[in-house]
């Protein structure tokens, strides 16, 4: 139909975060009306790292099922395996042969990637840029919800794409970044300059969207912040404007709202509140997986079936650029 179209993914290594539910999945749950979404496990970026075969293939599993669980419909939005749809890996290629070794030495990723892996920098790390940018064009996706971090990776991909329209006429649409409506950057609950992640090594930095009540608790009644005990909104204040972030978010209102409401009460309350309010957010999302995961075969049927709709798209992008190199 008319709809723009709209691509993102994740990768299936590591525990998603709140960061990655109030960063992104919450504002993908409202995206579904006004565009076409495709989400994809992006399983084949995974291997430019070691991974456990069962391992990624059982967290390939629990991100489509917990994408489901966070609200998104799988019949209106496109979720499904990078793997099973070979279009990518054969677009990569092609783009391979339109990206300059020069552009992809200067990827900071790559750079930070070779740094901590480096008894394995192999090809693969090196064009990850192009696969994603692969990714992204053959849905020729209007629109890619972005974080800061991944800003590079989009004008790469945008490069590419001009690259080839310049010679072979209108074949990709050039995608714009999109910026979420809540577009909040959920920072780590110990060290509150850094933003949250699910690669970070101390559990305490993060909550996870699997973790259970007493567990969420502790952790935000261990966050750090300073010594003032007053709840203001400032940049001087990164733990407590985080925690006021996290609260707005979770019980949807407004900042000016969350410090009025906690005007006088001291960290422990306001703490207690926010774990609390987080609970709650997350206590619907954890019973809905426990109930998908129920059902394997609801779940084989939207892998398939969304599989089977994404290898259309993506086979009429790839046919319009294989007749255009000469195939
Ligand atoms: P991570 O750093 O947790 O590994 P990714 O880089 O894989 O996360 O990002 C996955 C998605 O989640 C992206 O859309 C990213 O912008 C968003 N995201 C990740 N961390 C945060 C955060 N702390 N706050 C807000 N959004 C985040
Ligand atoms: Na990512």
């Amino acid at each position: 139909d008319g709809k723009k179209s709209l691509f993102s993914g994740m990768q299936a290594t590591g525990n998603l975060t709140l960061g990655n539910y109030m960063g992104a999945l919450k504002n993908w749950v409202a995206m579904e009306e006004e565009y076409q979404c495709f989400y994809c496990v992006v399983d084949l970026h995974s291997i430019t790292v070691r991974q456990d075969p069962a391992e990624l293939r059982r967290r390939a599993r629990a991100l489509l099922t917990l994408y489901i669980a966070a609200g998104l419909d799988p019949v209106k939005n496109c979720i499904y395996y990078q793997s099973h749809v070979s279009g990518h890996a054969e677009l990569s290629w092609i783009l391979n042969c339109f990206t300059y070794m020069g552009e992809l030495s200067r990827m900071t990723q790559f750079k930070d990637k070779s740094a901590k892996h480096a008894d394995n920098i192999n090809a693969g790390l090196f064009t990850y840029p192009v696969l994603m940018a692969a990714d992204i064009l053959l849905f020729q996706a209007d629109v890619v919800p972005v974080g800061v971090d991944q800003k590079q990776h989009l004008e790469i991909t945008r490069d590419i794409a001009e690259r080839f329209n310049n010679i072979y006429g209108d074949v990709f649409t050039i995608p714009e970044p999109y910026i979420g409506k809540v577009g909040a950057k959920i920072m780590s609950l110990q060290e509150p300059e850094k933003k949250m992640s699910k690669s970070d090594e101390n559990v305490n930095a993060s909550i996870y969207l699997t973790d259970d009540p007493d567990t969420v608790i502790r952790k935000f009644k261990r966050a750090v912040t300073d010594s003032e005990n007053q709840i203001i909104y400032s940049d001087d204040k990164p733990g407590i404007k985080n925690l006021i972030d996290i609260y707005s978010i979770a019980a949807n209102k407004t900042v000016d709202e969350v410090v009025r409401e906690f005007d006088g009460k001291g960290y422990g309350d306001f703490k207690m509140a926010v774990g609390e309010a987080v609970v709650s957010v997350l206590k619907p999302i954890q019973e809905k997986i426990t109930e998908l995961n129920k059902d394997k075969a609801y779940i084989d049927g939207i892998i398939k079936a969304n599989g089977e709709k994404a290898n259309y798209y993506a086979t009429k992008t790839l046919r319009k650029v294989q007749k255009k190199v000469g195939f």
